[in-house]
């Protein structure tokens, strides 16, 4: 199955990237996690990316296609795969249709996680991760079983850089202006499906498998 998983900062799309992708056996592939991957190794990927996600900006669309690129062509996305956070501006949108027309595939469905804006800055800056298995959690929506503290390996979790107040504000600002004309792109497409996400967490993914049953 070929997904994109959409929806704001913060709307949950790691959260329910990382369970749908476990159930449904696709490589989980998120362009802000392989920018922060890089930032990690410094590479100079890395150092570009790096600076226009410290200001809550957009890397440009030929640095973040080009990752995409490289990686659907392996040979783990043959099976099927879900993308989480790409595309995000519409030259990304339709450089995808030409990269999944030269792989001789197509995508099924795109899965859009609607929250209101109000709750996207409470859920971003109660944020923490954990920098060794990179899962995530919430201070108060999704806490790990002892304060501060990964409950897969105990490593000490941070917060991201970006989930600071001032940042968070810029990254919902950039990412509104996107995000309505490629919902119509894809309703154009009819590849649409919206979930509603302010709910509980597994309430939301209940619902994410029950469509995706139903669909494929
Ligand atoms: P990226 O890492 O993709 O960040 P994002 O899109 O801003 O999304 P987030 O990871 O912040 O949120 P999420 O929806 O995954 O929410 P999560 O599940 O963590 O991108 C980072 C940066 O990289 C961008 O700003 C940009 O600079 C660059 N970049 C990436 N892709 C790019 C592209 N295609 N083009 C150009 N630049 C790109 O949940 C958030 C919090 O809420 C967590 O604490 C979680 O525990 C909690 N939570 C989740 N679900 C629920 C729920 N149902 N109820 C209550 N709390 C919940
Ligand atoms: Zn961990």
């Amino acid at each position: 199955m070929n997904l994109i998983l959409m929806g704001l900062p913060g709307a949950g799309k790691g959260t329910q990237a990382e369970k749908i992708v476990e159930k449904y056996d696709i490589p989980h592939i998120s362009t802000g996690d392989m920018f922060r991957s890089a930032i990690k190794e410094g590479t100079e990927l890395g150092k570009e990316a790096k600076s226009y996600m410290d200001e809550g900006a957009l890397v440009p669309d030929e640095v973040t296609i080009g990752i995409v690129r490289e990686r659907l062509s392996k040979p783990d996305c043959e099976k099927g795969f879900l993308l989480d956070g790409f595309p995000r501006t519409l030259d990304q949108a339709e450089a995808l249709e030409n990269l999944l027309g030269d792989l001789e595939t197509s995508l099924d469905h795109v899965l859009h996680i609607n929250v209101p804006q109000s709750k996207l800055v409470e859920r971003l800056t109660g944020r923490r991760v954990c920098p060794e298995c990179g899962a995530t959690y919430h201070e108060q929506f999704n806490p790990p079983q002892t304060p501060g503290k990964c409950d897969h390996d105990g490593a000490s979790l941070i917060q991201r850089e970006d989930d600071q107040p001032e940042t968070v504000k810029n990254r919902l600002e950039v990412n509104l202006e996107q995000a309505q004309p490629l919902l119509d792109f894809y309703k154009g497409k009819g590849y649409l499906v919206t979930v509603e996400g302010d709910r509980d967490i597994h309430d939301v993914f209940t619902d994410i498998d029950q469509l995706l049953q139903r669909l494929s």
